[in-house]
């Protein structure tokens, strides 16, 4: 369920550069493609900012926390939900494997694109330094497959393996071919490597949200 349908007496803007958005949307719901690392031109100031997973899309955090504090009415609310690269690992499982190759690589290769996939870290002192009041972080956990014992751990991580897996190919080939300089096809043949490890339960790593 989303924001729009939990609170049938907000107005709700949904805001991305592509037209992504799905057909059947509440009414009090509306779609506007932008930039919004351009001036924001919004004619009214917000209650509730919500950005999720916009790591490796926004260049300039500092900027864009900045326009989310200048467009929120006194008393509102930002929240800023993320992933944070790289994947750590609750034993030395993580050693060695092509996950850990692929992640240090991919953060490396986007720093040289000009964006920082582990922006996440940073974003609380972000906000605290331009002035939002009572910023609370919490880290999730995300295990990378179903590897966790507890039911609810091992549920998250199904969900979480088969967004990696479906997203890996896209998420990696054009910082691997524009950022590190690989060919399409060595990305794809390390990206194997990478998917079979995504998948072992032996290896028992989570991603930081
Ligand atoms: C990982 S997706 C997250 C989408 C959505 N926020 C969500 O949580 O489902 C990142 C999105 O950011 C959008 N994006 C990238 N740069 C942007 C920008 N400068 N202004 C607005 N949207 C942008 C992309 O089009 C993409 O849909």
């Amino acid at each position: 369920m989303c924001i729009a349908d939990s609170h049938p007496e907000a107005e709700v803007i949904g805001v991305d550069l592509s037209p992504i958005q799905p057909n059947f949307v509440p009414p009090n719901l509306q779609f506007q493609i932008d930039d919004i690392e351009k001036e924001w031109t919004f004619s009214r100031n917000f209650d509730f900012i919500f950005s999720r997973m916009m790591t490796g899309a926004i260049t300039d955090w500092k900027t864009y926390i900045q326009n989310c504090f200048d467009h929120t009415e006194p008393g509102g609310y930002l929240e800023v939900q993320d992933i944070c690269y790289p994947p750590r690992y609750i034993d030395e499982s993580g050693k060695g494997t092509s996950i850990e190759k692929w992640a240090a690589n991919m953060i490396d290769g986007a720093s040289k694109l000009g964006v920082a996939i582990d922006s996440a870290k940073g974003v609380k002192k972000i906000m605290e330094d331009i002035g939002y009041l009572d910023v609370v972080e919490t880290v999730y956990q995300w295990p990378m497959n179903t590897w966790p014992a507890d039911k609810k751990m091992k549920e998250i991580g199904l969900w979480a393996h088969h967004a990696g897996i479906s997203n890996l190919d896209g998420l990696s080939m054009v910082i691997y071919t524009h950022g590190l300089g690989w060919s399409p096809e060595a990305v794809t043949l390390f990206l194997a490597d990478v998917r079979k490890d995504m998948k072992n339960s032996k290896i028992h790593a989570y991603w930081p949200m």
